[in-house]
């Protein structure tokens, strides 16, 4: 068997044509959804994510603002450029980009964040409404495999959905979700990571096994039973002297063994990679007709 792909670029594009459309509704009121990033510093990967979302921004025609810092902005310095994003009412959304500069405490700066406009749904209140079920937004990368799951017919009711990797931004909010009431979710739900005993006894118990560990080809294909549905969030750069610039994207999975047994599998890159901004862009959107009463 070989595995149907899930790609995150056909899911985005459907979930982008039904945002244009609450954009378009949005501007006929004369409200232009505007959503700023915040960058600290000069981290290669967070730059290019940075560009990533500004043009996103741009492209559905919404007011995109990035605010880059130098690498030695102050705590205090970042606290004010939050609150001044908090008090802005042209920013419906924003976010702080992760990691922060060592000398920045990115809890205390995630805590100033109005939980109206955490567009990247970290701040604690939101987390909180996130697990009793009662969200005003959801993570964007679990919420994007969630979709990945819903708009590629993946049944998860009663399915046992193995979570590999307990990160804040992925493997909790990720269990979080699927153990909830509802479509897309109303799963029996394990969590595996680093210290977890006998981990391919589990992850072969695993009708849905998501993979967000960060550590390049983990997953193999014996820890796989056969049929399930592989969700590969990983994003690592290994060396490939076969490469322009010497390395390649690799996800957690072994991709190329893995597909052989999975019935459906996402790549790594195309997978889940375009679901993150997507679902930022939708949680921008949300914050806007929330602000505005118009839901
Ligand atoms: N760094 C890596 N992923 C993310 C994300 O989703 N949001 C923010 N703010 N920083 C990140």
């Amino acid at each position: 068997m070989t595995a149907r792909l899930i790609l995150g670029k056909e899911v985005s594009e459907s979930i982008y044509s039904e945002l244009r459309e609450r954009i378009g509704k949005l501007k006929a009121e004369g409200i232009v959804p505007g959503l700023a990033v915040v960058l600290v510093g000069e981290d290669p990967a967070s730059q290019v994510y940075v560009r990533m979302k500004g043009k996103k921004c741009e492209e559905l025609g919404m007011h995109s603002v990035t605010i880059v810092l130098p690498e030695s902005t102050t705590e205090a310095e970042l606290l004010a450029k939050v609150n001044e994003l908090n008090a802005d009412d042209s920013i419906h959304g924003f976010l702080v980009q992760l990691p922060l500069p060592k000398h920045i405490n990115e809890d205390t700066i995630i805590n100033a964040i109005d939980p109206k406009k955490d567009a990247d749904c970290f701040h604690p209140e939101n987390v909180g409404r996130m697990l009793i079920g009662d969200p005003s937004f959801l993570p964007a990368t679990p919420a994007g495999v969630q979709q990945m799951l819903i708009r590629s017919g993946v049944e998860t009711s009663g399915k046992h959905v193995v979570v590999v990797g307990r990160s804040n931004i992925v493997g909790k909010p990720m269990a979080a979700m699927m153990v909830q009431k509802g479509k897309g979710a109303d799963s029996t739900v394990t969590v595996v990571h680093s210290r977890t005993q006998n981990l391919p006894e589990i992850t072969r118990q695993a009708d849905i096994l998501i993979v967000a560990i960060g550590k390049a080809r983990f997953i193999t294909k014996d820890m796989v039973k056969e049929g399930a549905v592989v969700i590969d969030v990983g994003t690592n750069r290994v060396p490939d002297p076969a490469a322009k610039n010497g390395s390649r994207l690799v996800g957690d999975v072994d991709f190329e063994n893995v597909k052989e047994i999975a019935s459906a599998i996402t790549p790594v890159p195309g997978g889940v990679g375009p679901m993150t901004i997507c679902m930022l862009m939708a949680n921008a959107v949300k914050a806007t007709e929330c602000a505005t009463r118009l839901r």
